[in-house]
């Protein structure tokens, strides 16, 4: 078996200047590129998947066609290599996007990095970016397989790391019928529902005047919003599969050896990763198999969650390319990859900026609390009017984007980017994070200024300004953008809404560690912990909404129709979780 993911994991695409085993490539393409069996928790690969050979020939012939093409145009500047690790060493000890964006100081926004033994142009300017992601969209809208996605995603079948006419496919569904706006408005009572206990566990701790490692409490949030939408109930084994795909996160990084030295593709199986990948990838295949079949078992019409959608669009059987079962589980691997952290993240790294910028957190407060006062409660229809809050998300956007690098791109066709040849199959990378605190496109680009939105600077991150890119851009931009900005605003609104913040005792501002942690995504390294107290006390909507769920009243009964009905009318009770001295 291990032999087998060794030969389909060296069928990756290759650099510019190839390593020897490549010459292998095409006869590795047919004879191990196949679909897995996990049912049965085994895994055994087919070679019958025409739509993913294809996506593998792409591959091939991208190669091909990088060894004949003539390199044009004036060499690529860049940081000089050593024989074997290439430029690895102008990496190490420093983050992946700062020790990028040192080096493109020194040598220029269009740079070549030789890493390991695979050739990667590293773009860091708003031009560059612009070619790829917008001018040259169609032929740099491919991905490199890596080693972690080939492992874990069925061969590549999920949204974010297939290629070609399949993911073509698979991605007209995740907007038109996952995570499009419809879709996406018809979680808000599920959002409503779990901001509420976020809400209420925070409110526990104001009362009690202790700290909340809001970090950790933010993912809970998150993943618990992604299993319901996906999974349609909560789901027993959800620490076990979040804890999985965590670790899978951690290891998708692209940084493996077989990645970087795809000669040395043995290595990821000999120092175990492969194994490691293997593992992880049974766990959540056996949780994903066991709610598929439960779901096959009850169909249900009326209020379907993500893998009823899949399951009625496969059996339609109308789509272009037809999915599978092994589609369905790598597409839902996606949403809680890409779905889970990036949102809570955010969170947290506006409320670490806001709690080092007590004006900025001033205002936040005022806008909610003067526009909700009568109220007492904020909804997620009221989120709109929030204009500031929203600067604030921007602002943390540009500053802490999740993606610093965006996913890595290859290009399709040999082609010219600003002069310079980049062959096909190149890998190439966008630095967005330096690109959003660029002197040349930012004023005072290193402070969190969130008015610097409100007063005459209107970028958006929808994709159309270049140095401003936290979702990506063109095709292949992020798919869940709506499903992560309705989560994200309706959660800062209501934290920042019903309490008050302030560092743990003893803390001052200049004790708060900022740093990030090293991975695929820039999370903060150490979860923050602040301590809450209680400004406008929760209200009964809100509550009744977390009995009805605790109480496991299924959200779908008329018995959670009259929870809600009685928390909307008002009859439910408030959570005096605020002292007396506090209701000012
Ligand atoms: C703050 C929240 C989020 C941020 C900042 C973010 C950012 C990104 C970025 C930078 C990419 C790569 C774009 C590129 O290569 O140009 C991406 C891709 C993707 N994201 Fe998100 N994301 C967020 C939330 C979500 C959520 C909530 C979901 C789904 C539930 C999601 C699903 C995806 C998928 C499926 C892709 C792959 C798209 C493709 O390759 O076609 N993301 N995201």
């Amino acid at each position: 078996m291990l032999q087998r993911h060794a030969s389909y994991a060296a069928a990756s695409p290759c650099s510019m200047d190839p390593p020897p085993f490549c010459g292998l490539l095409p006869w590795l393409l047919s004879h191990s590129v196949g679909k897995s069996h996990l049912a049965s928790n085994t895994l055994t690969w087919e070679t019958s998947d025409l739509t993913l050979t294809r996506e593998r020939s792409f591959q091939a012939s991208a190669y091909l066609r990088s060894k004949s093409s003539k390199n044009t145009g004036p060499e690529f500047p860049g940081p000089w290599h050593l024989p074997l690790i290439g430029s690895l060493h102008h990496l190490v000890g420093a983050l992946p996007h700062h020790a990028l964006r040192d080096l493109a100081r020194r040598h220029g926004p269009v740079m070549r990095l030789r890493v390991g033994q695979v050739d990667q142009i590293v773009l860091t300017s708003r031009e560059g970016a612009q070619q790829i992601l917008k001018a040259q969209d169609a032929n740099f809208a491919f991905r490199p397989e890596l080693t972690a996605a080939k492992i874990i995603a069925y061969g590549c079948r999920d949204v974010a790391f297939s290629n070609g006419e399949y993911w073509r496919q698979l991605r007209k569904l995740c907007v038109m019928e996952l995570l499009g706006a419809k879709r996406v408005k018809s979680f808000a009572s599920l959002r409503a529902e779990q901001v509420s206990l976020l809400m209420r566990d925070v409110g526990y701790a104001a009362t009690a005047g202790k700290e909340i490692n809001l970090g950790a409490r933010l993912n809970e949030l998150t993943n618990s919003i992604v299993v319901q939408a996906s999974f349609g109930r909560r789901c027993p084994q959800q620490k076990k599969f979040m804890d999985t795909i965590k670790e899978v996160i951690k290891m998708s990084s692209g940084f493996s050896v077989g990645d970087l030295f795809p000669s040395l593709k043995i290595m990821d199986v000999l120092t175990g990763f492969s194994t490691k990948l293997i593992h992880y990838h049974k766990k959540l295949d056996a949780i994903l198999e066991e709610t598929i079949q439960e779901h096959l078992l009850s169909r249900r019409d009326d209020e379907e969650d993500l893998i009823d959608v899949l399951l009625r669009l496969k059996d339609q059987g109308d789509l272009e390319v037809p999915i599978s079962y092994e589609s369905i589980k790598a597409l839902v691997i996606d949403l809680f990859a890409g779905g889970t952290e990036t949102t809570a993240n955010t969170i947290e790294w506006a409320m670490s900026e806001l709690i080092l910028h007590p004006q900025a957190m001033n205002r936040a407060q005022t806008e909610v609390r003067e526009a909700m006062k009568g109220k007492g409660y904020v909804e997620e229809s009221d989120v709109p009017q929030f204009a500031y809050i929203h600067s604030v998300v921007k602002e943390t956007l540009r500053l802490h984007p999740p993606f610093p690098l965006l996913f890595p791109r290859v290009g399709q066709e040999t082609t010219q980017v600003l002069g310079y040849t980049i062959p096909a199959g190149t890998r190439v990378l966008i630095n967005v994070w330096a690109l959003a605190r660029d002197p040349k496109y930012w004023h005072d680009g290193e402070s969190f200024k969130p008015e610097r939105f409100q007063e005459g600077d209107d970028k958006e991150f929808k994709g159309n300004d270049f140095e401003f890119l936290p979702f990506g851009a063109g095709r292949r931009m992020c798919a869940g953008m709506s499903f992560g900005l309705s989560t994200l605003e309706l959660a800062l609104a209501q934290l920042l809404f019903h309490f008050d913040w302030a560092l743990p005792k003893g803390m001052t501002p200049g004790d708060l560690d900022m740093a990030e942690s090293f991975g695929s995504s820039a999370s903060r390294k150490i979860n923050l912990h602040l301590v809450p107290s209680p400004r406008f006390p929760l209200r009964s909507k809100s509550f009744v909404c977390i009995v009805a769920n605790y109480k496991g009243i299924p959200r779908t009964s008329r018995a959670h129709d009259f929870f809600f009905m009685a928390g909307l009318l008002g009859f439910g009770c408030e959570l005096k979780l605020a002292k007396t001295k506090l209701q000012r």
